[in-house]
């Protein structure tokens, strides 16, 4: 069995590890930790999870957190991990760290978007954990830097197109949206309810963080810099992202080419789901669970290609692909623990 144990365990994405990793065959959730819940039991805090998880909630020691755990799980803001990660692998721990310290290869980007980085060392060792592109450095890596929810959500269905030539990479537009379980449980006036119920409103317009995240694996996966317009909304549901992308269709690629080239891509990927020519996904439709739903239309004036994907924010988008990395990492079934039915409405 794994010993897992989670760091910031009350937070939304902490709370969806919890829940996914109580349900796990592999896994023993060993350790919890908190900072304002210290002592109190999860269901004191969710009270679904009553009769389902037991143990207190414990203040962060790493001492403790090493000797009781495989594999440590930090679903804590950014800025945080950077501090604690270097000791936990230290103590030979495996660590997904589902912020933002641990995505970016070069310090000077993380630093221009977040602030200096305690341990630049790491980056060049730490893996992107986007389980379906980067699976082999997954299964190798001690640190994986766990991708954003709207990076997660766009670059799933522009890889592939990407990497096979099929679209033209100087005009890609991402258009997406998300619940407002993305902005974490922390109080702030932008998620009140009086703020959010009936508003659908774009946010942060072109200077988002994820911008970069995005930018930086593409430029990887296409050999060259690749430049993004990405506009980001807030909508007044609670969890579900959906990202709907426009990009230039080179001359020669047709629909066939790219029904093919997702085929090859994720054919065998178990939680993408194609949808192919005319598919259209909906955030319903993937709630709770780890798939992400793709699907793609032609603008034949404007040869145009449309992709529309989506997911869950706090499960493909958070901790059920962080879930998935471990099972890499552990050589556990790459499901396992992730296989539930989605909910049917
Ligand atoms: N929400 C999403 O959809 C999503 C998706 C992908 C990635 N992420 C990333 O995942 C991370 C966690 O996000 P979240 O949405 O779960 O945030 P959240 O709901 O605000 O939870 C943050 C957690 O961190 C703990 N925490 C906060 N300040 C702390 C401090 N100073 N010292 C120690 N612990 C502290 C909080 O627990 P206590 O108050 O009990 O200490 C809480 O458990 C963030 O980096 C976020 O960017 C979030």
């Amino acid at each position: 069995m794994i010993r897992a144990g989670i760091v910031g365990a009350t937070g939304y994405t902490g709370v969806e590890l919890v829940r996914i990793l109580s349900g796990h065959p592999d896994v023993t959730l060993t350790v919890m930790t908190s900072t304002q819940y210290v002592g109190k039991e999860m269901a004191e805090i969710y009270p679904a999870l009553r009769q389902v998880v037991q143990q207190p909630l414990e203040a962060f020691d790493p001492d403790r957190v090493g000797d009781r755990a495989d594999v440590v799980f930090t679903a804590l803001p950014h800025k945080l991990p950077m501090e604690i990660v270097p000791g936990l692998l230290d103590r030979g721990v495996k660590v997904i760290d589902l912020s933002a310290d641990f995505r970016f290869k070069d310090p000077v980007l993380y630093e221009r978007f977040y602030q200096p980085h305690t341990a630049p060392g790491l980056l060049e060792e730490a893996v992107y954990g986007l389980a379906e592109v980067f699976p082999e450095q997954v299964a190798s890596a001690r640190l994986v830097g766990n991708p954003g929810c709207y990076p997660t959500c766009a670059l799933l269905p522009l890889i592939p197109l990407i990497q096979t030539g099929l679209i033209d990479s100087r005009g890609i537009i991402i258009d997406a949206k998300s619940g407002v379980s993305g902005a974490g449980r922390a109080p702030s006036l932008k998620t009140l309810f009086c703020e959010v119920a009936e508003s659908f409103k774009p946010y942060n317009v072109g200077v988002h963080r994820h911008t970069p995240e995005m930018e930086a694996v593409l430029s990887r996966v296409a050999g060259r810099p690749v430049h993004i317009t990405f506009v980001p909304h807030l909508v007044p549901m609670s969890r579900g992202m959906m990202a709907t992308l426009y990009a230039p269709l080179k001359k020669d690629a047709g629909l066939g080419a790219v029904a093919r080239a997702f085929q090859e891509f994720y054919g065998e990927k178990p939680f993408i789901r194609l949808m192919g020519q005319g598919g259209i996904p909906d955030t319903l439709n993937v709630r709770g669970t780890n798939f992400c739903d793709i699907g793609f239309v032609l603008d034949p004036d404007a040869n145009r290609i449309i992709l529309m994907s989506a997911i869950d924010n706090l499960v493909k988008g958070a901790a059920g692909q962080a879930v998935q990395n471990m099972n890499l990492m552990c050589g556990l079934d790459e499901k396992a623990g992730l296989s539930g039915v989605p909910y049917s409405l």
